[in-house]
């Protein structure tokens, strides 16, 4: 069950920001949206309805500007990705790449993941990204990073066994609380750090390097029996 707070909503892992699309973008957005985007709320997803394939789905939780997600669905057409972010910006770039390889594997979401994550069957994907999630630097704020006891709890209802969490944060607090909080959850394997050859800079790593931080890659394989 994901926490709430005293009035029983999710507690927020973004910042709520609004920012225009361009007439070009807003006009992808508009032709394309309907089509490969996946609602955040709704009944429990037939991810092989949805897919037209029983190919294995990854997630990614906050893709950001999209760089990732419009990389992997062209180099990876026997994979399902998932995106999900709460900007529109990155949803229309990514929407653009969809359109631009004629990709059939990549769907994306415009929404928060603690409401999308609900909608996953148990054991449904095979790979959840958490690529350089918000920081929430300050003691009072962390309660609202993702890798927190209650969302790591839903990604282990909702990974196979045998499918992974990866983690890239260039926030030292950040991954080694990480690992704790995911190994007190008892479901993951001890944490690996292995950075993907597919996982590609993106601006705001790039950003962190050019001001003195190092990224490191953690990933957890789901195992054993899945939680009921
Ligand atoms: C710091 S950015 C990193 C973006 C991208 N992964 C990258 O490496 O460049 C974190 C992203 O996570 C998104 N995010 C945070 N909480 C989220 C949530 N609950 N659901 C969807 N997206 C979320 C934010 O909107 C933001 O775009």
């Amino acid at each position: 069950m994901l926490r709430g707070d005293s009035e029983n909503r999710l507690v927020r892992t973004f910042r709520p920001r609004r920012r225009k699309l361009g007439p070009e973008l807003s006009k992808v957005y508009e032709r394309l949206m309907d089509e490969w985007s996946i609602a955040e709320h709704g009944p429990t997803l037939d991810l092989i309805e949805v897919f037209g394939n029983d190919n294995q789905v990854c997630l990614e939780i906050g893709c950001g500007r999209g760089d990732l997600a419009a990389s992997f669905g062209p180099s990876h057409q026997d994979t399902n990705l998932i995106a999900i972010d709460i900007h529109t910006r990155g949803i229309a770039n990514i929407l653009q790449g969809i359109e631009n390889h004629s990709l059939s594997n990549t769907r994306v979401v415009e929404g928060d993941v603690l409401v999308l994550l609900k909608r996953f069957a148990d054991a449904s994907l095979s790979d959840v990204w958490v690529f350089f999630p918000d920081p929430w630097p300050k003691p009072r704020e962390q309660r609202r990073r993702l890798l927190r006891p209650d969302v790591v709890q839903e990604l282990a209802r909702v990974l196979k066994v045998g499918g992974v969490l990866r983690l890239a944060t260039d926030i030292e607090d950040y991954w080694r609380k990480s690992i704790t909080v995911v190994a007190e959850n008892e479901s993951f394997d001890i944490p690996e750090f292995s950075r993907p050859d597919w996982r590609i800079e993106t601006v705001f790593e790039r950003r962190g390097i050019s001001e003195g931080r190092q990224p490191v890659d953690i990933c957890w394989v789901r195992k054993g029996d899945q939680p009921t």
